[in-house]
């Protein structure tokens, strides 16, 4: 075979893997279509470091390439030994300040960048969250709305927000890539960071930091609405359902998830209690169950039932119900009860699966 048809496989070989990975990203979970302040910053750090990179990869294949054909060994010359030359001041010099003055380049952006995204000036004034990382949900607390939510953040569009951070067990990383760096969520000292959207949306967030079983489905979102539908949700966290279920079925769940269920999720997003699993209020309009799964009763029962198969080593194994025993009909009351908990003025639009 000749040589070049390897090198042509080789090259479509590489060109199929380009396409393929190019699909990897998904619109609301990539840092490179950035739709936030901090993402923004970052990508433009990435940009010139990229660029830096790019030329000094091209310059120095263009000499290589150069000295390689011009100073290959010719027919005849078998045996010339060229002149050989040891020492150069003014080559050193120049190979010496060209890689300073690459590295300043990088340098400047990247901490003006570093300082600005750690700016607090704005956080007195700002709407401040206290988030809690726990194995593997995330706790959102208002702190001047005195509304606690968990695994869906509400944010308005184009305003800042500091999230204050903390973990409740082990090392997490809270990573919205589409919209900012990652922060490390600590157990010991609180780490600060802002979020700030160009666009309404569903964003997806991930923890970035191996914490255990179910670390990489540690996931949660956050909902970008306008200030009108976050004023709305605001409202409607804080105040409490007052009509009974609308089913049989569910107001028999309501019973079930109060017996078993009310002394670690609680229902009112107005609750001071500190939050042993995640908060349910308004648990309809979530975008996902756990974070990770499908929002509807299949996989809201599935859950219920089998924790583990889901999410393994997550804090509900431990539940009493389920040391007892649960049937499929008694999660199908609780899942009942639980999707009809949700306002129909602020829908979050998300299709978890769709090809993006
Ligand atoms: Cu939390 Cu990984």
């Amino acid at each position: 075979m000749k040589k070049w048809v390897g090198k042509v496989r080789m090259l479509g070989l590489f060109s199929l893997m380009a396409i393929f990975l190019t699909a990897c990203g998904k619109e609301n979970l990539t840092a490179l279509a950035p739709k936030g302040y901090s993402a923004e910053r970052s990508f433009e750090v990435i940009i010139i470091s990229i660029l830096v990179m790019t030329i000094v990869f091209v310059v120095v294949m263009a000499i290589f390439t150069y000295v390689l054909i011009k100073y290959r060994r010719k027919k005849g010359q078998e045996d010339y030994v060229p002149e050989q030359i040891e020492g150069n001041k003014t080559l050193e010099i120049v190979w010496t300040i060209i890689p300073i003055l690459l590295l300043v380049i990088i340098a400047v952006p990247t901490i003006a960048t570093t300082y600005d995204l750690a700016d607090e000036s704005q956080k007195d004034d700002s709407i401040n969250v206290n988030v809690t990382g726990k194995q593997f949900w995330w706790n959102f607390d208002y702190v001047n709305e005195g509304i606690q939510t968990s695994q869906d953040l509400y944010i308005p569009v184009d305003t800042r927000v500091y999230l204050n951070m903390i973990s409740g067990d082990v090392i997490h990383s809270f990573w919205v890539p589409t919209l900012a760096g990652k922060m490390d969520v600590n157990p010991e000292n609180e780490n600060v960071m802002y979020i700030e959207a160009y666009e309404e949306g569903v964003y997806w967030g991930k923890c970035a930091e191996f914490c255990g079983d179910s670390h990489s489905l540690m996931d949660f979102k956050i909902v970008v609405v306008s200030q009108e539908e976050y004023d709305q949700w605001i409202e409607n966290m804080g105040t409490p359902m007052e009509e009974e279920p609308a089913t049989a079925s569910a107001q028999e769940g309501k019973a079930l998830f109060e017996q078993s269920c009310l002394s670690c999720h609680a229902t009112d997003g107005a609750t001071t209690a500190p939050a042993i699993g995640p908060n349910l209020t308004n648990f309809g309009n979530r975008t996902m169950i756990a974070g990770v799964l499908e929002h509807n009763k299949e996989e809201l029962v599935e859950w219920i039932v089998d924790p583990a198969s889901k999410k393994p080593g997550n804090g509900m194994l431990n539940a009493p119900y389920l040391q007892e025993g649960i049937s499929t009909e008694d999660a199908e009351k609780i899942a009942d009860y639980l999707l009809e908990l949700k306002s129909t003025e602020v829908v979050p639009e998300f299709e978890p699966f769709e090809d993006q």
